[in-house]
Parts: C-alpha cells; structure tokens; sequence
C-alpha cells in the first residue's frame, strides 16, 4: 500500500498497543475489500478538533489510493466551503439546474462569486455519469435533505464510492418531527445498505446526540476527538477522551472504535483552513 503526504499511523515499530489497534481498525475503514464491504463511520469533537480535517483525509485518500472510484461531499449551507481545503484541482461543484444556489465570498461582504470548476445536471443520473472519478464532487441540490434521495441512488449503482457529510445533524436532527422525521426514517434504513453496497460514508457532528438515533445505531466505526463526549454505549470512557492530546503541529490525537474495539489514531495531516472562505447561499431556504 502506498501513502502519500506523511504517514497517518506513527510506525507501528515501538507503538503502543492502542496505536497498533488504532491503525489496524484504521487500515480496514480506508482499504476496500470486497469481503469486508462499505462502511459508515462518524467523528465527533469540539468545535476546531479537527473533525472536518478527519473527513478531508478520509477523501484524500480515497482520491489518492483508488482514482477511478467516485467522491461525493455534502457542504451546508451559509459556512465555508470545506472541500476548498483540498488542492484546486482535487475538487469540482455539482449545482442542480433551476436551483438558484449561488456562492459568496465571506471576506467580501457576500460578493457573488462564479466558481470555475462547476457544472450542472439535471437528474441523479446525470451527476453520478458525469462526476468526476478521484476528485472530490461537492453537490449543491439547494435543500440539504435532498441527500437523502440521492444517498438511495448511490447505494443502487453497486460501485465504490465515498460520501462526506460534514455536520450530518442539519440532515438527520435529533429533533425531527412529522414528514423530516419519516423521511430520516428512510436515510436510516439506506445508511444500514451502506456495507454490502460497497459505500463508505464519513460524517461528523459536534456532539453525537445531535444526529437522529436512528441513524447513529447504523454507525459502525466512531472517531471520537478531543472534546467529544463518550455516548454511554462506547467502551471509550469520556476520561479517555479528556486526555487526548491536541497538536496543532503533528495533529491531534483520537480513538477510535469499531466491533467493541479501540485504538488510537493521530490525525498527522494538518488541514489548515482554506485562503478563500466561500459559502453557498439558496435563496428562500433556511438550512
Ligand atoms: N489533523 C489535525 N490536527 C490538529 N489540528 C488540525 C488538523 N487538521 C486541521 N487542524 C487545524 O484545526 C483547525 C480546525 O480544523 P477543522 O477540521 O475545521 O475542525 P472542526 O471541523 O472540528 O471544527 C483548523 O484551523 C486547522 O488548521
Ligand atoms: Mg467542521
């Protein structure tokens, strides 16, 4: 297996058993084998711990390791644009046709910008035909919930692809009610597919409660950052938690959790934050 940038794992000569685990539950979240399948897979931490940065290196490598597969990123609405931490030309914008989504510029006073790598598509079809392999597509349908639909395409095509959902809770809230809390319903029995689809989903929140226990219970791996809080059915007691280290510099500490296992994992690619802060507006919408 080739790495590029810096190793993710400290070397595994000399490390700690924890370390050992962690990167051996890490190396089977980001390695596809057809045995082994997809997998759904969520970071929590405070604000700034770097949970977006867990999301950037999860497609990073994806990119990198498999080129031909497909990318996929989900941004809110009114924040930065994540995905720009990434290289120019590591990323490209979906917006669907007749959904007056536009883009600003948060240090111009919301100046309307026009993003050069942007295309627009008409229907699922043709943004899964025409996203591009081993870049990082993110997809403006104007109503964030529209992810729901299209996360019950992908799990169809019976490809490998990888979707990011940075801060899921706006989609999947806790606190749903009537048709969003039926419609979440629905995102929870496509999240459970995820496995034997061959889809890996990467998704943070601040705090895991803020996300729907529907869904949650689909999880099958947790990254659990400085800052998170231990969600009482996890072996990683929130004192663990406590005690991870933050570092700036080399990256900040983890653990990580899977099948009743866990390990630490040091986050050593810094995703610092991007030089433009753009965001997407949607007139009339409030999400
Ligand atoms: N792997 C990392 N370890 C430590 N700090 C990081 C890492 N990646 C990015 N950072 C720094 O931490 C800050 C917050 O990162 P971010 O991923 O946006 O956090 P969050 O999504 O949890 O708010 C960024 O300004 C960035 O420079
Ligand atoms: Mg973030």
């Amino acid at each position: 297996m080739s790495y590029y940038r810096k190793s993710v794992y400290r070397s595994p000569t000399g490390s700690s058993k924890p370390e050992v685990l962690g990167s051996e539950i890490l190396q089977r979240l980001l390695n596809h084998d057809v045995n082994l399948g997809g997998s759904f897979i969520e970071a929590t931490g405070s604000q700034g711990s770097a949970k977006t940065s867990v999301l950037l290196f999860f497609a990073e490598y994806n990119m990198n390791v498999y080129p031909k597969e497909k990318v996929f990123w989900s941004n809110p609405y009114k924040a930065p644009m994540q995905f720009l931490r990434l290289q120019e030309d590591q990323w490209h914008i979906f917006v669907k046709e007749g959904s007056n989504v536009t883009f600003h510029d948060r240090a111009k006073r919301l100046r309307q910008v026009h993003p050069a790598n942007l295309s627009y598509f008409k229907s699922y079809d043709d943004l899964y035909d025409n996203a591009i392999p081993g870049k990082c597509n993110a997809v403006f349908f104007g109503d964030r919930k529209e992810w729901i639909d299209f996360m019950g395409y992908i799990v169809s095509v019976g490809e490998w692809t990888a979707v990011f959902f940075d801060e899921l809770s706006e989609i999947a809230s806790g606190y749903s009610s009537g048709d969003d809390w039926r419609k979440i319903g629905e995102f929870s029995l496509t999240l459970k597919e995820l496995r034997k689809c061959l889809v890996t989903c990467v998704v943070n929140s601040q705090s895991s409660s803020d996300t729907d226990h529907r869904v949650r219970t689909k999880l099958m791996a947790k990254i659990f950052l400085p800052g998170a809080k231990s969600d009482g059915k996890s072996r990683v007691h929130q004192q663990a938690i406590d005690n991870l280290v933050v570092d700036r510099q080399n990256g900040n500490e983890s653990w990580i959790e899977m099948d009743g296992r866990f390990g630490l994992v040091v986050w050593s690619d810094v995703y610092p934050p991007s030089k433009v802060s753009w965001e997407a507006r949607c007139d009339g919408l409030q999400r």
